[in-house]
Protein backbone atom coordinates (compact mmCIF):
# COMPACT_ATOMS: atom_id res chain seq x y z
CA UNK A 1 0.00 0.00 0.00
CA UNK A 2 0.80 3.52 -0.89
CA UNK A 3 2.29 5.58 1.76
CA UNK A 4 -0.22 8.13 1.07
CA UNK A 5 -3.16 5.76 0.67
CA UNK A 6 -2.68 4.88 4.40
CA UNK A 7 -2.47 8.59 5.43
CA UNK A 8 -5.76 9.40 3.60
CA UNK A 9 -7.19 6.05 5.18
CA UNK A 10 -5.86 6.94 8.57
CA UNK A 11 -7.34 10.29 7.87
CA UNK A 12 -10.63 9.07 6.80
CA UNK A 13 -11.11 6.52 9.91
CA UNK A 14 -10.10 9.67 12.21
CA UNK A 15 -12.68 12.13 10.91
CA UNK A 16 -15.58 9.03 11.04
CA UNK A 17 -14.15 8.41 15.08
CA UNK A 18 -15.08 12.52 15.71
CA UNK A 19 -18.75 14.05 16.76
CA UNK A 20 -20.98 13.66 15.22
CA UNK A 21 -19.81 11.17 12.60
CA UNK A 22 -18.95 9.06 15.36
CA UNK A 23 -22.70 7.35 16.29
CA UNK A 24 -23.28 6.71 12.41
CA UNK A 25 -19.79 4.79 12.66
CA UNK A 26 -20.46 2.85 15.46
CA UNK A 27 -24.17 1.65 14.30
CA UNK A 28 -22.27 0.67 10.59
CA UNK A 29 -19.43 -1.09 12.64
CA UNK A 30 -22.13 -2.66 15.24
CA UNK A 31 -23.83 -3.88 12.09
CA UNK A 32 -20.87 -5.38 9.50
CA UNK A 33 -17.49 -5.07 11.44
CA UNK A 34 -16.59 -8.72 12.47
CA UNK A 35 -13.45 -8.07 13.75
CA UNK A 36 -13.46 -8.25 17.39
CA UNK A 37 -10.22 -5.39 17.47
CA UNK A 38 -12.48 -2.93 15.26
CA UNK A 39 -15.61 -3.73 17.70
CA UNK A 40 -13.98 -2.86 20.96
CA UNK A 41 -12.35 -0.11 19.83
CA UNK A 42 -15.71 1.46 18.70
CA UNK A 43 -17.34 0.43 21.70
CA UNK A 44 -19.61 -2.03 19.32
CA UNK A 45 -20.25 -4.62 22.08
CA UNK A 46 -22.51 -4.79 25.37
CA UNK A 47 -19.21 -4.27 26.98
CA UNK A 48 -16.28 -3.54 25.35
CA UNK A 49 -14.12 -3.12 28.67
CA UNK A 50 -14.50 -7.10 28.67
CA UNK A 51 -13.42 -7.43 25.41
CA UNK A 52 -10.72 -4.77 25.53
CA UNK A 53 -9.39 -6.88 28.57
CA UNK A 54 -9.44 -10.32 27.00
CA UNK A 55 -7.54 -8.17 23.33
CA UNK A 56 -4.66 -6.87 25.09
CA UNK A 57 -4.31 -10.03 27.46
CA UNK A 58 -4.14 -11.67 24.14
CA UNK A 59 -1.62 -9.42 22.70
CA UNK A 60 0.58 -10.09 25.73
CA UNK A 61 0.57 -13.90 25.48
CA UNK A 62 1.48 -13.24 21.70
CA UNK A 63 4.46 -10.78 22.77
CA UNK A 64 6.05 -13.81 25.34
CA UNK A 65 5.01 -16.77 23.02
CA UNK A 66 2.46 -18.02 24.90
CA UNK A 67 -0.39 -20.20 23.20
CA UNK A 68 -2.84 -20.25 25.84
CA UNK A 69 -4.20 -18.57 28.79
CA UNK A 70 -7.01 -17.67 31.42
CA UNK A 71 -9.39 -14.98 31.92
CA UNK A 72 -11.40 -14.47 35.55
CA UNK A 73 -14.53 -12.95 36.75
CA UNK A 74 -14.62 -12.61 40.35
CA UNK A 75 -18.22 -12.17 41.22
CA UNK A 76 -20.42 -13.31 39.10
CA UNK A 77 -23.78 -13.06 40.31
CA UNK A 78 -26.83 -14.07 37.77
CA UNK A 79 -24.02 -14.39 34.97
CA UNK A 80 -24.31 -11.55 33.00
CA UNK A 81 -20.57 -10.59 32.46
CA UNK A 82 -19.22 -14.58 32.59
CA UNK A 83 -21.77 -15.49 29.61
CA UNK A 84 -20.46 -12.30 27.41
CA UNK A 85 -16.26 -13.08 28.61
CA UNK A 86 -16.93 -16.61 27.45
CA UNK A 87 -18.70 -15.58 24.13
CA UNK A 88 -15.58 -12.86 23.50
CA UNK A 89 -13.67 -15.07 24.99
CA UNK A 90 -14.31 -17.74 22.02
CA UNK A 91 -14.52 -14.88 19.54
CA UNK A 92 -10.85 -13.80 20.45
CA UNK A 93 -9.55 -17.22 20.18
CA UNK A 94 -11.06 -17.51 16.75
CA UNK A 95 -9.59 -14.42 15.47
CA UNK A 96 -6.05 -14.80 17.38
CA UNK A 97 -5.62 -18.64 17.47
CA UNK A 98 -4.21 -18.26 20.94
CA UNK A 99 -6.61 -20.40 23.22
CA UNK A 100 -8.44 -18.71 26.23
CA UNK A 101 -10.01 -20.15 29.16
CA UNK A 102 -12.57 -18.75 31.18
CA UNK A 103 -13.05 -19.33 34.95
CA UNK A 104 -16.03 -17.02 37.04
CA UNK A 105 -15.76 -16.95 41.48
CA UNK A 106 -18.39 -16.57 43.31
CA UNK A 107 -19.67 -17.74 46.64
CA UNK A 108 -22.98 -19.09 45.10
CA UNK A 109 -25.05 -16.76 48.09
CA UNK A 110 -24.26 -13.52 47.16
CA UNK A 111 -22.59 -10.88 49.18
CA UNK A 112 -20.70 -12.74 51.99
CA UNK A 113 -20.17 -11.17 55.66
CA UNK A 114 -18.56 -7.89 55.88
CA UNK A 115 -15.54 -6.82 57.52
CA UNK A 116 -17.67 -4.78 60.50
CA UNK A 117 -16.74 -1.75 59.67
CA UNK A 118 -16.67 1.33 56.77
CA UNK A 119 -13.95 -0.23 54.46
CA UNK A 120 -16.84 -2.72 52.88
CA UNK A 121 -19.22 0.32 52.73
CA UNK A 122 -21.76 -1.56 54.70
CA UNK A 123 -24.43 1.58 54.00
CA UNK A 124 -24.72 0.41 50.43
CA UNK A 125 -23.98 -3.36 50.27
CA UNK A 126 -25.80 -5.95 52.64
CA UNK A 127 -25.29 -10.11 53.22
CA UNK A 128 -26.83 -11.92 50.52
CA UNK A 129 -27.11 -9.84 47.71
CA UNK A 130 -26.64 -10.58 43.84
CA UNK A 131 -27.30 -14.44 44.65
CA UNK A 132 -26.44 -17.33 41.76
CA UNK A 133 -28.43 -19.56 40.40
CA UNK A 134 -25.37 -21.89 40.19
CA UNK A 135 -26.67 -24.25 38.41
CA UNK A 136 -28.73 -22.73 36.03
CA UNK A 137 -25.20 -20.80 35.26
CA UNK A 138 -23.70 -23.78 34.67
CA UNK A 139 -26.08 -25.08 32.03
CA UNK A 140 -25.87 -22.23 30.09
CA UNK A 141 -21.77 -22.43 30.18
CA UNK A 142 -19.71 -24.06 27.51
CA UNK A 143 -16.90 -26.38 28.52
CA UNK A 144 -14.53 -23.33 28.00
CA UNK A 145 -15.40 -21.86 31.54
CA UNK A 146 -15.28 -23.19 35.19
CA UNK A 147 -17.47 -22.10 37.55
CA UNK A 148 -15.37 -22.03 41.33
CA UNK A 149 -18.28 -21.62 43.98
CA UNK A 150 -16.66 -20.55 47.46
CA UNK A 151 -15.31 -17.84 49.20
CA UNK A 152 -12.67 -16.48 47.45
CA UNK A 153 -10.62 -16.16 51.33
CA UNK A 154 -10.26 -19.91 50.24
CA UNK A 155 -10.95 -20.90 46.71
CA UNK A 156 -7.93 -18.49 45.29
CA UNK A 157 -5.40 -20.65 47.14
CA UNK A 158 -6.23 -23.64 45.46
CA UNK A 159 -7.42 -22.27 42.02
CA UNK A 160 -3.65 -20.76 41.92
CA UNK A 161 -2.07 -23.96 43.37
CA UNK A 162 -4.20 -26.86 41.97
CA UNK A 163 -6.64 -25.99 39.11
CA UNK A 164 -4.77 -23.61 37.33
CA UNK A 165 -2.88 -24.88 34.25
CA UNK A 166 -2.06 -21.65 32.44
CA UNK A 167 -1.00 -17.86 32.68
CA UNK A 168 -3.47 -15.56 34.04
CA UNK A 169 -3.90 -12.62 31.53
CA UNK A 170 -7.30 -10.68 32.69
CA UNK A 171 -8.94 -10.47 35.68
CA UNK A 172 -12.03 -8.80 36.39
CA UNK A 173 -12.66 -7.50 39.33
CA UNK A 174 -16.62 -6.73 40.82
CA UNK A 175 -16.65 -8.70 44.14
CA UNK A 176 -18.04 -5.09 45.49
CA UNK A 177 -15.78 -5.27 49.25
CA UNK A 178 -12.72 -4.01 50.11
CA UNK A 179 -12.17 -7.64 51.81
CA UNK A 180 -13.15 -10.00 48.96
CA UNK A 181 -11.04 -7.29 46.53
CA UNK A 182 -8.22 -8.29 48.52
CA UNK A 183 -8.66 -11.82 48.61
CA UNK A 184 -9.39 -12.35 44.99
CA UNK A 185 -5.99 -9.74 44.25
CA UNK A 186 -3.90 -12.87 46.11
CA UNK A 187 -4.50 -14.53 42.81
CA UNK A 188 -1.59 -11.94 41.31
CA UNK A 189 0.80 -12.36 44.10
CA UNK A 190 0.76 -15.50 45.37
CA UNK A 191 4.52 -17.05 45.60
CA UNK A 192 2.82 -19.47 43.00
CA UNK A 193 1.64 -17.25 40.45
CA UNK A 194 0.81 -18.12 37.28
CA UNK A 195 0.88 -14.78 35.22
CA UNK A 196 1.73 -12.86 32.35
CA UNK A 197 4.08 -10.31 32.38
CA UNK A 198 1.25 -7.92 32.21
CA UNK A 199 -2.22 -8.82 33.56
CA UNK A 200 -5.02 -6.18 32.73
CA UNK A 201 -7.39 -5.67 35.60
CA UNK A 202 -11.03 -4.04 35.42
CA UNK A 203 -12.69 -2.64 38.70
CA UNK A 204 -16.24 -2.31 38.92
CA UNK A 205 -16.63 -0.24 41.79
CA UNK A 206 -14.79 3.00 41.22
CA UNK A 207 -16.67 5.56 39.33
CA UNK A 208 -19.41 5.99 42.01
CA UNK A 209 -19.65 9.16 44.65
CA UNK A 210 -19.03 7.28 47.83
CA UNK A 211 -15.80 5.32 46.31
CA UNK A 212 -13.09 6.67 48.10
CA UNK A 213 -9.09 5.95 48.83
CA UNK A 214 -9.83 4.35 52.37
CA UNK A 215 -12.28 1.64 51.45
CA UNK A 216 -13.62 -0.57 48.55
CA UNK A 217 -10.98 -1.52 45.72
CA UNK A 218 -9.06 1.16 45.84
CA UNK A 219 -8.21 0.22 49.53
CA UNK A 220 -7.39 -3.00 48.04
CA UNK A 221 -5.80 -1.75 45.06
CA UNK A 222 -3.07 0.56 47.54
CA UNK A 223 -3.00 -2.14 50.09
CA UNK A 224 -1.45 -4.67 47.27
CA UNK A 225 0.77 -1.83 46.31
CA UNK A 226 2.04 -1.51 49.92
CA UNK A 227 2.15 -5.05 50.44
CA UNK A 228 3.96 -6.37 47.18
CA UNK A 229 7.11 -5.50 45.49
CA UNK A 230 7.25 -7.87 43.10
CA UNK A 231 3.58 -7.19 41.42
CA UNK A 232 2.39 -3.69 40.83
CA UNK A 233 -1.01 -2.36 39.95
CA UNK A 234 -1.22 0.79 38.22
CA UNK A 235 -3.59 2.47 35.95
CA UNK A 236 -3.73 1.30 32.05
CA UNK A 237 -2.48 4.63 30.73
CA UNK A 238 -3.60 6.10 27.53
CA UNK A 239 -6.59 3.57 27.47
CA UNK A 240 -8.77 6.39 26.80
CA UNK A 241 -5.96 7.50 23.67
CA UNK A 242 -7.54 8.14 20.01
CA UNK A 243 -10.53 5.94 21.19
CA UNK A 244 -14.05 7.56 19.67
CA UNK A 245 -15.63 7.34 22.77
CA UNK A 246 -13.08 8.38 25.27
CA UNK A 247 -15.92 9.31 28.02
CA UNK A 248 -16.63 5.55 28.41
CA UNK A 249 -16.88 5.34 32.29
CA UNK A 250 -15.81 1.60 32.39
CA UNK A 251 -12.25 3.27 30.98
CA UNK A 252 -11.67 4.85 34.83
CA UNK A 253 -11.83 0.56 35.79
CA UNK A 254 -9.17 -0.59 33.51
CA UNK A 255 -5.93 -0.78 35.17
CA UNK A 256 -3.04 -3.44 34.86
CA UNK A 257 -0.66 -5.72 37.12
CA UNK A 258 2.89 -5.33 36.29
CA UNK A 259 5.01 -8.49 37.21
CA UNK A 260 8.50 -6.51 38.21
CA UNK A 261 10.02 -9.46 38.52
CA UNK A 262 9.62 -11.78 35.84
CA UNK A 263 9.81 -8.38 33.89
CA UNK A 264 13.37 -7.64 35.20
CA UNK A 265 14.51 -11.16 33.56
CA UNK A 266 12.93 -10.08 29.84
CA UNK A 267 15.91 -9.77 27.48
CA UNK A 268 14.85 -8.97 24.07
CA UNK A 269 16.09 -11.10 21.41
CA UNK A 270 15.22 -8.49 18.08
CA UNK A 271 18.04 -6.33 16.66
CA UNK A 272 18.53 -2.81 17.83
CA UNK A 273 15.43 -0.05 16.00
CA UNK A 274 17.06 1.81 13.44
CA UNK A 275 14.90 5.41 13.95
CA UNK A 276 12.27 6.52 15.95
CA UNK A 277 9.60 6.82 13.82
C1 LIG B 1 -22.15 -7.08 41.72
S1 LIG B 1 -22.16 -8.79 41.81
C2 LIG B 1 -21.29 -9.30 40.34
C3 LIG B 1 -21.97 -8.93 39.06
C4 LIG B 1 -21.38 -9.57 37.82
N1 LIG B 1 -19.97 -9.34 37.68
C5 LIG B 1 -22.08 -9.07 36.57
O1 LIG B 1 -21.45 -8.31 35.81
O2 LIG B 1 -23.23 -9.42 36.34
C6 LIG B 1 -21.02 -9.14 43.10
C7 LIG B 1 -20.83 -10.63 43.34
O3 LIG B 1 -19.63 -10.79 44.10
C8 LIG B 1 -19.77 -11.97 44.88
N2 LIG B 1 -18.80 -11.93 45.99
C9 LIG B 1 -18.57 -10.90 46.85
N3 LIG B 1 -17.65 -11.24 47.76
C10 LIG B 1 -17.25 -12.51 47.45
C11 LIG B 1 -16.30 -13.40 48.03
N4 LIG B 1 -15.58 -13.07 49.11
N5 LIG B 1 -16.13 -14.61 47.44
C12 LIG B 1 -16.84 -14.95 46.34
N6 LIG B 1 -17.78 -14.14 45.77
C13 LIG B 1 -17.98 -12.93 46.32
C14 LIG B 1 -21.21 -11.93 45.33
O4 LIG B 1 -21.69 -13.23 45.62
C15 LIG B 1 -21.93 -11.28 44.14
O5 LIG B 1 -22.56 -12.25 43.34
Amino acid sequence: MEPSQSKLQAYLVRLCAEPPFRLVSRALVKRFARSMRTQAWWDAVERPHYLMGVLRAVDQAQRQGITEICVAEFGVARGDGLFLLEKYAAAVEQETGVAVWVYGFDTGTGLPDLCGDYRDHPDFYKVGDYPSAVDAIRGRLTNRTTLIIGDVRETVEGFVTETQRVPLGFVIIDVDFYTSTRDALKVLSHPRRNVLHRVVLYFDELDLDFFHQWAGEFLAINDFNAQNAHVKIDKWHGVHKLRPFPENPKLLGMYVAHDLEAISRVALSRPPIARAT
